[in-house]
């Protein structure tokens, strides 16, 4: 039951576009045309002396006031309808979740299903719930007429339906850093009944665990096959008996659902015994979604299952990797950028002894030379301070030769802690 009809959001943000551009046309019209023929009847030939010494008119007056606001409200009346439309979602819009990070979109449907491109039923109002991950971010469809920012810490939604199958253009509109361009997708829009076909195929949640493990930067620091690297293996994980270490006391734990959720929303409550307190918190970083299908591969991994195979699609260079011990032999002193480099878990992956780990180590690394991919190909630059800040704010933009990508991006560091930190390591031996 839907008593008003649908009216779509290219209809509604149409009509008002036309209205204020037909006024607008008109008005250029009528006023060049007065100018032009005012110029030509009181020029100064034909018309030496002035007909009369008038200085006002109260009906000429009253005129042009009236008119032009009678037609600057009706621009705000359409204006402010169609916005309207825009804002109010029909009753029965299929919802989906827009997520915008550096530098893709990532939909989900109710049933789990998610992509990169946004794939709707020709004909239905789609609801497209939107979330800014990290920076600020625009969903912008102009086939639909729909453009709406997307500000980290402010949902927000937008609303639209595709009339005809096809494929439209979707854009981020907000410039987001060196990546924006990228961030170039599609509507997909299908008839109802390949929709539902699109919609129906699931990948199963094994095949997709490994998948997300990589894309999260879970595989930098923890193995699918038992070997340790700086955080403990995936392997058996699920449901085995660990020992944790938390406020100084030893307790012992089931590695069930909530506890597995628990140690990646906030990692350092409790610490794996024999392991540093390395891993970032996850909490506000990572989608629901993938949330709930690592939780629910790394419980699917338990002894008895069989070890899972390193999945192919994911490739890792090794560099040499040590059985990981608290940083060695830091220097015990006030230095506010050492704290920084602890606090922010840098040092899980990182040493200041010349050891690689799963990142390379930060000895003598201000002013060296290094060898980088950036989008697949190969440069060298000097470590310099523009680069340091490139590489803690936006480390998988290039990555250092030999390591995996594996870092994830520190959105909770101020400027200030970037700079104290960017000082340290420039004094590093
Ligand atoms: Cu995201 Cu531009």
């Amino acid at each position: 039951m839907n008593p008003t009809p649908l009216i779509t959001t290219t209809e509604a943000v149409d009509k008002a576009f036309y209205i204020i551009f037909g006024i607008s046309a008109l008005s250029l019209l009528g006023i060049t045309l007065a100018m032009l023929y005012l110029l030509w009847r009181y020029n100064r030939k034909r018309q030496p002396v002035p007909l009369s010494q008038k200085d006002h008119n109260v009906w000429l007056e009253v005129t042009w006031t009236i008119i032009p606001t009678i037609l600057v409200m009706l621009m705000f009346w359409y204006g402010w309808e169609g916005y309207l439309s825009l804002r109010r979602i029909p009753d029965n819009a299929m919802i989906v979740k827009g997520s915008a990070r550096m530098w893709s979109w990532l939909f989900s449907y109710q049933n789990g299903k998610t992509s990169d491109r946004l794939f709707v039923p020709v004909g239905q109002p789609v609801k497209v719930e939107l979330i800014a991950e990290d920076v600020l971010h625009s969903f912008y469809v102009p086939a639909f007429r729909v453009k709406r920012d997307c500000v980290p810490g402010m949902p927000t939604y937008a609303w639209f339906v595709a009339e005809k199958p096809g494929s439209y253009d979707l854009f981020c509109a907000e410039y987001c850093g060196v990546g924006h361009a990228d961030m170039i997708t599609t509507v997909e829009a299908l008839p109802a009944s390949d929709f539902e076909e699109w919609l129906s195929v699931l990948p199963a949640a094994e095949d997709r665990g490994p998948e997300l493990l990589k894309k999260n930067g879970c595989l930098g620091c923890h193995s699918l096959d038992g070997s340790p690297m700086v955080g403990p293996s995936f392997a058996g994980i699920g449901g085995r008996q660990i020992t944790v270490v938390s406020n100084g006391k030893e307790i012992s734990r089931n590695s069930d659902t909530a506890y597995l959720e628990r140690s990646i929303l906030d990692p350092n409550s409790e610490i794996v015994k024999g392991y540093p307190p390395a891993m970032p918190a996850y909490a506000g970083r990572i989608a629901e979604q993938d949330l709930t299908e690592i939780v629910a591969y790394l419980a699917s991994l338990t002894e008895t299952a069989p070890t899972a195979p390193p999945p192919s699609a994911i490739s890792q260079p090794k560099p040499e990797r040590q059985s990981v011990a608290p940083p060695p032999h830091l220097p015990i002193q006030d230095n506010p950028g050492l704290e920084l480099a602890r606090s922010n878990g840098c040092l899980g992956c990182h040493s200041l002894d010349g050891t690689p780990r799963v990142g390379p180590t930060f000895q003598g690394l201000f002013g060296s030379q290094r060898r980088l991919t950036r989008e697949g190909e190969e440069i060298v630059l000097n470590a310099d301070h523009d680069y340091l800040q490139r590489a803690i704010r936006n480390p998988n933009a290039e990555i250092v030769k030999g390591y995996p990508a594996a870092m994830p991006p520190y959105p909770g560091l101020s400027d200030d802690n970037l700079e104290l930190l960017i000082d340290w390591l420039k004094d590093l031996p």
